[in-house]
């Protein structure tokens, strides 16, 4: 990481002021936190974020932030980007699964508005930067059986990780600064928050279909040698892009196989 650039303060107004005109119809709440376990959380269990409409949390650090799989999210303060943003879907739980690569492919449109170069997804939920994690995105739920339900997308982008912090990651990652990369922390949640909230909505209207092919030229793994882990083991097989619904295809010995996301890690071997 680089220290010429210290990071800016997470400030309000100057994120509301990013977020285009189109994005802020729905937008109900904007909050900005020094500290909080988690913004996922915040904005599932807090008060006050009942009303229709889209709720934001950004914090400057989390001290319980939550990863997949029950991992840690390492978030020290005022050097990334954690940020959530909750809305009500009337959907079944399936779709949630073309949801969340949805919300990947508009992180990458929000880098890519940015001139950032070199982001693709790994599937289900992995920002590459030049094959490496830059970041991830956690859905996490709550809703009656029927709806409507609850969404919050849980973005975290590394940005500007300090050493001592990126030490305890337990897996490969990178961060913008690595990069030369200095967009600002207020302007990349504006551009984030804009991508994420239009994709919600355009999610609502067409379903994963408007994002499969986005998708798919951003997918890290096509044809390529995986490793899948989930509860049951491991198995390996070839990477053949996503179906309809968003499950990953995983050839194995000639068959394919859709594989919906869960308590699922990939590992890409060739
Ligand atoms: C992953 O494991 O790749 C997903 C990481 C998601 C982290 C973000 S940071 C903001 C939000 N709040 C959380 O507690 N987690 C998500």
């Amino acid at each position: 990481m680089s220290n010429t650039h210290p990071a800016e303060a997470l400030d309000q107004r100057q994120i509301l002021s990013g977020i285009s005109a189109a994005a802020s119809v729905g937008l109900r709440s904007l909050t900005v936190l020094g500290e909080v376990d988690s913004s996922n959380r915040f904005l599932l269990e807090g008060e006050g974020f009942g009303e229709a409409g889209v709720h934001v949390c950004v914090a400057e650090a989390q001290t319980a932030g939550r990863g997949r799989r029950g991992r840690a999210w390492v978030s020290p303060g005022g050097a990334n980007l954690y940020l959530s943003v909750l809305r009500s879907f009337a959907v079944v739980p399936e779709f949630l699964q073309g949801l969340s690569l949805a919300m990947g492919v508009a992180v990458a449109r929000a880098m890519q508005s940015l001139d950032v170069q070199g982001i693709a997804l790994k599937w289900p939920n992995d920002i590459l930067l030049s094959g490496v994690k830059l970041g991830g995105i956690l859905l996490e739920t709550s809703g009656r059986s029927r709806g409507p339900w609850r969404v919050v997308t849980g973005i975290g982008i590394n940005v500007q990780m300090p050493a001592d912090a990126g030490a305890s990651i337990d897996q490969p990652w990178t961060d913008l600064a690595a990069h030369g990369i200095h967009p600002g922390r207020n302007r990349l949640a504006s551009r984030v928050l804009t991508e994420v909230i239009l994709a919600q909505e355009q999610f609502v209207e067409a379903g994963f279909e408007a994002f499969r092919r986005d998708w798919e030229l951003l997918d890290a793994v096509r044809d390529r040698q995986v490793e899948l882990h989930d509860v049951s083991g491991s198995r390996r097989g070839t990477a053949r892009g996503v179906d309809t619904g968003g499950a990953l295809l995983l050839e194995v010995q000639g068959r394919c196989e859709r594989v919906v996301s869960g308590d699922i890690s990939l590992r890409v071997l060739t």
